[in-house]
Formats: C-alpha cells, structure tokens, sequence
C-alpha cells in the first residue's frame, strides 16, 4: 500500500474546511490510491467544535483516512506535512480596512510560515486560502527561508472555475468543452479573468461570443464581484466552492493538469509577463510531475496588459503594507 500523505489544514473548524476535509479523505484531492493522515489547526477557541468535526470525520469510515490529529499548535499542526491547506485566516469585520486586514492576518501567516519552514516535510506543497490570500502567501513564504519559494501558492482557482461557469452559461456549451482561461493577478475584485486564449470545443472564444460588450461589462465583473455577490444571497462566504477549487488546486499540482489545458494558481512570480519576482500572483499555468510551470509566450494584448497592471499595481501595494509591518523583507 501507498504511504500515507500528511495534510495539514488549518482553519479546520470553519465554514470552507467542512466542504474540504471529507473530500480530502474520500481520496478527491490526493487519489483513491493515497492514504492520508489528517492534522487539524485551530484556535483554542474553536478547538471544541473541531473536536466534533473530527467525530464526524471517523463517522465517515473513510478507507483512505489514516488518522486525524488536532493541535491549537502551528509548531505541532505542520510536522511532517506534506500538504499544508491554510484556510484560517482573521475575517474583515464591519469598518476594517484593508490595512487593517492585513496587519490582523500579518502575525498568523509569520507564524505558519516559521512552523512550516521548521517541521514540514522537505517536499509540502503550501496552498494559501485564508484572505488576504495572495499577500498571506508571500508572509508565510518571506518566514520560511529554508522551503522553495515555489511551494507557497495561492487559491485563484475558484475564479478560474467562476469564469468557466459564466462562459458556459452564455454560450450553452458544457464548462468541459472550454481550455485555457486565465486568471491573473491578485484573488480581489481587481483580478483579471482572460479570455482571449480561450478555445471552445476548438474554436476561439471571443469569436464563439462575438460580444466585446458582453465580456468587458459582463463577464469580468461577474467573476470578479462573484464572491459579494454570493455573500449577499447566502448571507456566507462561498465555503464549498472554495473547498472544490482547493481541491482541484492540489489534486492538479500533485497530480497534474490536463493535457491542452491551463489552470489558474497564484504563485511566486519569476518575472514572467512583467510581473515583479517574489509578488505571488496568479497566472495561467500546466502542473506535471509534482509542479507547475507558468504557460511561457502568450501574446497580452493591450487591453489585457492593462487590466494584469491593475492587479500586479495592487499586490505590490499590499507587499510594502506587510513589509512595512515588519511582516517579510524586502527582497
Ligand atoms: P470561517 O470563519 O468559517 O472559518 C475560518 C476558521 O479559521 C475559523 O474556525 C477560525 O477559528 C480559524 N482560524 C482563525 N485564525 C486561525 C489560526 N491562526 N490558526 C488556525 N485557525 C484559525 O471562514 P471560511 O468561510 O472557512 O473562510 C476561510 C478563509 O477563506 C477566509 O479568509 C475567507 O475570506 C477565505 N476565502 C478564500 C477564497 C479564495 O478563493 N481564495 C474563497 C472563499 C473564502
């Protein structure tokens, strides 16, 4: 039998981690060959109610399940974690700022990032959920030295499949018929969800469309306004959609994408695209092997060059925020 793989998921008595943890150890994300071992975080406050996840979570009788562990503990949470899902996160309260967003999640993210780079598994993989997510990954990526930068990536694949349901729902064509959407920049209402390397069944999407208007005034501030606009039918954040792109965030890194297609993950920058090195940012992307390279050569017209811009100008604003805070170092 395989060996089981170490999970760790923090944030684990919260809305998103209960859409998240069954599919985890129903073998969705890792495989239905890959036993894994479960170690929850939480705060102490939540530590009892997790206590009753966990229950549930042995009530599933999961084959793959080998075992849940549950720690108030980062330096404890993280040992040996192969997969680290950060989905914890400080929530925006009524009259926070941005600024104050991020310096609430600033001290969470220093410490994950110091328990990750001191006793995960030389090969974790780093998903950050918790929002301000792009800028959260690049603290916990500034505070583990020692772990590849490239492990530390962020959740934009909820914005990637939002794009592919607006696609599929305007043109009546099923979502699996379209390759190669991208989402860039920064998991806020300034990221840009790209169209214009989309095929549809084959042919160009624009010209399936044939709708400039649809796209610039519709298209892009639906998926971009699409997690207000769940908020405010659901009275909650979307927890289970978040859930099934974190799942298809890690099951394609680990595993790896489609072949002809892109996924959308958020990642350390390498330069591409004129994207400042180090910003985690999220670009269209192929994972084989265990890991992801960014989709090199794509012509970014200047509409698109714009709008990438916007979003790239933002993260970097909230980089110096958190360096300012003390939070990483200028690199
Ligand atoms: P939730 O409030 O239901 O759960 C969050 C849990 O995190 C709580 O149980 C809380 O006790 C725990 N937590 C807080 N600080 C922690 C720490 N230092 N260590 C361990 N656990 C900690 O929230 P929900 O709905 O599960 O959302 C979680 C995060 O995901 C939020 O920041 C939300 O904005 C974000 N999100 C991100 C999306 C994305 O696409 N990147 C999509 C939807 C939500």
């Amino acid at each position: 039998a395989a060996r089981p793989v170490t999970v760790t998921v923090t944030g684990a008595a919260g809305q998103i981690a209960y859409g998240l943890l069954f599919r985890i150890a129903s073998g969705a994300m890792l495989g239905a060959d890959t036993p894994v071992r479960l170690r929850l975080l939480e705060i102490p406050a939540a530590v009892g109610s997790l206590e009753g996840v966990a229950m549930e979570l042995e009530d599933g009788a999961f084959p793959l399940l080998s075992s849940i562990d549950i720690s108030d503990d980062p330096w404890v949470g993280f040992d040996g974690a192969n997969v680290a899902l950060l989905v914890g996160a400080r929530p925006r309260t009524a009259g926070m700022e941005r600024g104050d967003l991020l310096a609430a999640n600033g001290p969470i993210f220093t410490d994950q990032g110091a328990a990750i780079n001191a006793s995960a598994a030389a090969d974790v993989k780093v998903l950050v959920v918790g929002n301000p997510a792009n800028t959260n990954a690049f603290i916990a990526m500034s505070n583990a030295p020692d772990v590849p930068a490239e492990r530390f990536t962020a959740l934009t694949r909820l914005d990637h499949n939002r794009a592919i349901a607006q696609l599929a729902k305007k043109t009546g064509v099923a979502g699996t018929d379209f390759r190669r959407v991208a989402i860039w920049g920064n998991h806020s209402a300034t990221q840009y969800p790209d169209i214009s390397h989309v095929t549809v069944a084959g042919r160009p999407a624009v010209e399936v469309i044939n709708d400039q208007n649809w796209v610039v005034n519709d298209f892009i501030p639906t998926v971009q306004q699409r997690g207000t606009a769940i908020i405010k039918a659901r009275g909650a954040s979307s927890a289970a959609s978040a859930a099934s792109a974190a799942i298809d965030h890690i099951r394609d890194w680990a595993r790896g994408s489609a072949a002809g297609d892109w996924v959308s993950m958020a990642v350390p920058s390498d330069g591409s695209y004129g994207v400042p090195e180090g910003l985690i940012s999220s670009f269209p992307v192929t994972c084989a092997n265990g890991e992801y390279s960014i989709v090199q050569g794509l012509d970014v017209d200047e509409f698109s060059r714009g709008r990438i811009d916007i979003s790239v100008a933002e993260l970097e604003g909230e980089r110096d925020a958190v360096i300012d805070l003390g939070f990483a170092k200028r690199v």
